[in-house]
């Protein structure tokens, strides 16, 4: 591996742009190519990084490391298997893919040439998450008893307008890939696997321009024996309000929340009691619209921590391939009302 690890990012839309700042700001990597089918965004190509319109023209052309995938979730499949058949380590925007089936040929094309798939999960580094998560690793809230989850966003006409992937059924799948897959990973990555699921969705009102739901209540069981309530809508008047996640087990109650789950709001435990967190959300700000809470900084620094020293990949291929089952799982169970 070279001393400084060369990216290459296909889809220069908001993520990919965010993928660019964080690569040519660690001091370990660089950005030596960007793809993008959309002539106009161009202009947005930092100076002396390489711009394609073909995927395969530019991994033909490049020497590079690693492939970011920040394409539409439609695209995710064939352009991170390109990527790794062109012999390149590849980071993936969530949801990892569509389908089981999909996941499945990506980790078979990791495995075929010996590459590494690193799931985009950047919730798991909020703080208030990884307090939590250790109190669970240290066993210090005991048997867990039930967790709600509530995911109360705004998604206005002006979102699906930018883009013409959003909100079709085809190339986006549903709030539950686009919006709030982070809350079913840090729901997997709390829980472990999940076993059940019942629930109701509907599109109240986004009829106009999607042909997914915007809202949408549902019920879980996990293996480790927790209930969860997991509640999701774009409807939050005019802004996000809130997302939240709390768990209710033998030795403690708390609630992680904010906006972003960027804040320990309540907390009663056995175990002493965890710091005051309240991150003035750094949120991805698209402007128009917010996403989660900012951390491609940390996403990129695991690549360098997994390449150059041997660390732990942060979300493995099999835990983004874990998420997007449990999509499928809630998406089959779903009575559309
Ligand atoms: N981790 C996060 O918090 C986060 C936030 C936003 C988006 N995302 C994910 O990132 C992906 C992109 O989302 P976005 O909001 O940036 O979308 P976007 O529409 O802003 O950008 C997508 C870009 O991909 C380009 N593109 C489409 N087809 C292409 C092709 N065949 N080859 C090359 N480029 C192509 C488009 O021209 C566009 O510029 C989605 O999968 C989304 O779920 C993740």
């Amino acid at each position: 591996m070279p001393e400084k690890i060369r990216f290459a990012i296909v889809g220069f839309g908001n993520i990919g742009r965010r993928h660019a700042e964080h690569i040519m700001a660690n001091p370990a990597t660089e950005l030596v190519a960007v793809c993008d089918t959309n002539d106009a965004v161009k202009g947005k190509v930092p100076k002396g990084v390489a711009f394609y319109q073909d995927i395969n023209d530019m991994l033909k052309d490049i020497q590079a490391d690693v492939l970011s995938v920040c394409t539409p979730n439609y695209l995710h499949e064939p352009h991170t298997i390109a990527g790794l058949n062109a012999g390149l380590h590849t980071v993936v925007e969530k949801p990892m893919a569509m389908s089981i089936d999909e996941c499945d040929r990506m980790i078979a094309a990791a495995e075929a040439n010996n590459k590494i798939i690193f799931a985009v999960k950047q919730n798991r580094y909020n703080p208030p998450v990884q307090a939590v998560k250790e109190l669970l690793r240290n066993d210090e809230l005991g048997k867990p008893y039930m967790m709600q989850v509530n995911c109360f966003w705004n998604r206005g006409d002006a979102y699906y307008a930018e883009s013409d992937w959003r909100g079709k059924k085809v190339k986006d799948g549903g709030c539950l890939f686009t919006q709030f897959s982070h809350f079913i990973d840090i729901m997997y990555y709390l829980n472990g696997k999940i076993t059940g699921a019942e629930g109701w969705i509907y599109n109240f009102a986004h009829q106009h321009n999607t042909e997914v739901e915007d809202t949408g209540s549902f019920v879980l069981k996990a293996e480790n024996g927790s209930i969860i309530n997991f509640n999701f809508t774009t409807c939050s008047y005019e802004r996000n309000m809130e997302g939240s996640i709390a768990l209710f087990a033998e030795k403690g109650t708390v609630k992680i929340g904010g906006q972003y789950l960027n804040t320990i709001e309540y907390q009663k435990t056995e175990a002493p009691a965890l710091p005051q967190i309240n991150i003035k959300a750094k949120a991805n700000d698209y402007g128009l619209y917010q996403g989660s809470m900012s951390n491609h900084d940390k996403v990129v620094q695991n690549v360098v921590d997994v390449l150059h020293h041997n660390k732990a990949v942060m979300t493995s291929a099999q835990e983004g391939k874990e998420v997007v089952r449990i999509i499928e799982l809630m998406y089959a169970k779903a009575t559309r009302i």
